[in-house]
């Protein structure tokens, strides 16, 4: 079992190196080669992902990543922004299936800025398509508008695009997903605008015809939006494309009171993956000791489960996690009264610990 670690900018490094430690204890056997990636590269090498560290990643069984970017990078020239590393690791590995679940520990539902009743036992799961849409279509750029509203004008632009294929194996992948939880499927869409989400509403459907025991429910991306804080736990599985998926599951993250407990998933059709906490680099906190770790070591579980074919340890992590919060042990972002303020690495600490 080969591991690609790839830390990353700001806070990344400090939570990684927690969940390697949580890894390392598993009994397990793993090969794991750590590399630069995103500012850091960028740094080191002039590129964010530079070809050494896409080679490790593409040959390895999983990658688990940290976090990429910093303010300090805004300036620079778009293909050499910590951002394109994950973009590029994402294309250049066909990760089209982004997993990205909002669980709401019953000890956080006090942390969530919506009422406890609304968000108790939540429990979704967003299933995001990662490597087609807007972000990925060509052509885009600037020029000189020909038409619309101003011709003559700079103009830019972006291109809104799925393929029939790949619209497929996502829906499968939902429907898939779906089976193994309460068989229920929301494909969010803008099909009363886009005619890629009137085509994305449609591949849905026929692929539905294949899942006859699931339930099929199609919904506008707005409304969506809105149901997703008015009453989340009518949710259970939703699937969508690259852009809606990029904003919903921030929008579901914060219903579990805080992203810093969120971990994901990027799967190709190989079940290789890369695994990352849903949050980002957090500069402003960086190097002071106080990230959350959970949401990596909790994405160090999904590794183990998805990728390297190891379910009890997986759940032996989870089961670990679910104890230290228990015992009342809070990172600033998730503290409230009457819990103990702990930091980074005393919180990868008492997970060792809860692990026996
Ligand atoms: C995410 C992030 C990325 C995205 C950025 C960093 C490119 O927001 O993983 O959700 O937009 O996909
Ligand atoms: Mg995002």
């Amino acid at each position: 079992m080969k591991i690609a670690v790839l830390p990353g900018d700001g806070i990344g490094t400090e939570i990684v190196a927690e969940a390697v430690k949580v890894l390392n204890v598993l009994g397990l056997k793993f090969e794991m080669e750590q590399a630069l990636v995103g500012g850091a590269a960028y740094e080191a090498h002039g590129h964010p992902l530079p070809e050494s560290t896409l080679k490790l990643a593409q040959q390895a069984d999983a990658v688990l990543f940290g976090a990429v970017g910093d303010w300090k990078y805004d300036k620079l020239d778009r293909p050499l922004r910590p951002e394109q590393a994950i973009l590029g690791l994402r294309k250049h590995m066909g990760l089209f299936a982004n997993f990205r679940p909002a669980i709401c520990y019953e000890e956080l539902v006090g942390a969530s800025s919506l009422k406890p009743e609304l968000i108790a036992g939540l429990d979704i799961l967003i299933i995001r398509e990662l490597t087609g849409d807007i972000y990925f279509g060509q052509p885009r750029g600037r020029r000189v508008a020909t038409d619309g509203h101003f011709p003559g004008a700079e103009e830019a632009f972006d291109t809104m695009r799925y393929s029939r294929p790949e619209i497929e194996r996502i829906a499968h992948v939902a429907f898939q997903a779906a089976r193994k939880r309460s068989k229920k499927v929301t494909s969010v869409d803008k099909a009363n605008v886009l005619e890629t989400f009137q085509f994305w509403k449609d591949v849905v459907t026929e692929v539905h015809a294949q899942y006859p025991d699931v339930e099929l429910q199609h919904m506008y991306v707005d409304n969506a939006a809105m149901q997703l804080v008015k009453a989340p736990k009518a949710f259970d599985v939703v699937v969508t494309g690259n852009m809606f998926g990029d904003i919903l599951s921030d929008e579901a993250s914060m219903l579990t009171g805080s992203i810093g407990m969120l971990p994901s998933a990027s799967l190709n059709t190989n079940n290789q993956g890369l695994y990352e906490p849903s949050h980002g680099s957090a500069p402003d906190i960086a190097g002071k000791g106080v990230a959350n770790p959970l949401a990596t070591i909790l994405s160090a579980a999904m590794m183990l489960r998805f990728s390297l074919n190891q379910p009890e340890a997986a759940e032996r992590i989870e089961v670990a996690v679910k104890k230290v919060l228990a015992q009342g042990l809070r990172t600033p972002d998730i503290y409230s009264a009457g819990t103990t303020k702990v930091g980074t690495r005393e919180m990868g600490e008492a997970v060792l610990k809860a692990l026996g």
